[in-house]
């Protein structure tokens, strides 16, 4: 398949875009497969009324169809087609963070969305994304686009067009190029099916957060525990590089200098770079200890990094401990480096 390639970033308004965004609403109304950007990270689109066109982006994917898809849209007026389930609490928290890297686990209505978009399953998860180029596509195409992250299942989450390109090029009827995603992780999953309501997949719209918006809505039982997956999608290996990955859980001193570290890279802060074997690479995580956010954005751009460079065999990555506005990473780190946690005082 010829994959084409759009980059509307230096477009706006123009005829181009309009011929670009027109070819793009064409191929979707067909039952095609468009990676676009959002923010969290890219998406592989597809109509979700389109029978054909969801089990296409299994496919491309190599995904389990057991694994539901989060519906993508534009404005709060699309979602009454496919959920009568949207009570006032729910509302008040799709008003406060969309359009935002969230998505609401809500009832579904039957008969809009095509059966697999939801797994089988009664409930649908949408969004609403706020990536201006993400976002642009879904107001001109107007349709409920579901998108998974436009990765090959098992990989990384593709943060950048190079990414996308990398996994689906031959394999997707185009790729929009929009930049490197702003937050860098998947959003935050709300289970909003009962009351409380429960993190399903934690993001970078925090607990907390939400709890702020609607206080004591959500029930924590269960939503710390890395191990036990919730959400259908965490129960596969996800996020993981080719490269080892391991997390210290602090870095106090230069690790032992009679080990040999040329093949190993050390992915910390910025401020602990002098900690840092001479002979081993180091990749900056974020500006300092407390930069969570920065850590969010490099995570899987340096995840991707680390298999592209063959010089390096095994990686340490340092964790933070574990907060409101931490798990989220955390619960990605721990993915990426298989649960293997190693004190960085006996490297
Ligand atoms: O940031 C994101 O959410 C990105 C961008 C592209 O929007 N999308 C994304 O989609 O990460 P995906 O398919 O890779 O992850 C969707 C997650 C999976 O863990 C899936 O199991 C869960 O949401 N999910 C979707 N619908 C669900 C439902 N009805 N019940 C429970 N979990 C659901
Ligand atoms: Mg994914």
């Amino acid at each position: 398949m010829n994959t084409k390639i759009w980059d509307l970033r230096q477009m706006e308004q123009s005829s181009e875009e309009l011929d670009a965004l027109n070819e793009m609403k064409d191929i979707f109304e067909n039952g095609g497969l468009i990676a676009l950007p959002t923010e969290t990270v890219y998406g592989l689109g597809a109509d979700a009324r389109n029978e054909q066109a969801i089990h296409k982006v299994y496919e491309a994917k190599g995904r389990p169809s057991d694994n539901p898809l989060i519906v993508h849209i534009h404005t709060l007026d699309q979602i009454d087609a496919f959920s009568s389930g949207i009570t006032d609490e729910i509302k008040k928290l799709m008003k406060a963070f969309w359009p935002g890297p969230i998505s609401f686990i809500v009832p579904l209505k039957k008969g809009y969305l095509c059966r697999s978009v939801s797994g089988g399953l009664d409930s649908i998860a949408v969004r609403m994304p706020s990536h201006p180029i993400g976002r642009r596509i879904l107001q001109f195409v107007d349709l409920p686009i579901a998108a998974p992250s436009a990765n090959l299942s098992g990989r990384p989450s593709p943060t950048t067009f190079e990414h996308v390109y990398h996994d689906l090029d031959g394999r997707v009827d185009g790729i929009v190029n929009g930049d490197q995603s702003e937050v860098g992780l998947e959003s935050t999953v709300l289970d909003c099916t009962q009351f409380p309501f429960r993190i399903a997949r934690p993001g970078s719209i925090t607990q907390l957060m939400i709890e702020a918006i609607l206080p004591n809505c959500i029930t924590t039982q269960g939503a710390l525990d890395i191990d036990k997956p919730i959400a259908p999608g965490m129960k596969y290996k996800h996020y993981a590089p080719d490269t080892p990955v391991k997390i210290i859980d602090s870095l106090e001193h230069q690790p032992s200098s009679n080990k040999n570290w040329d093949k190993t890279a050390f992915i910390l802060p910025r401020s602990m770079r002098k900690l840092v074997p001479e002979s081993a690479t180091f990749i900056t995580l974020c500006k300092d200890e407390n930069d969570i956010r920065g850590a969010n954005h490099n995570l899987y751009q340096i995840l991707h990094q680390l298999d592209q460079d063959n010089h390096i065999e095994q990686a340490y990555i340092l964790g933070f401990p574990i907060n409101d506005e931490s798990t989220a990473i955390m619960n990605r780190m721990m993915k990426a480096a298989d649960q293997v946690i190693v004190k960085g005082e006996e490297l």
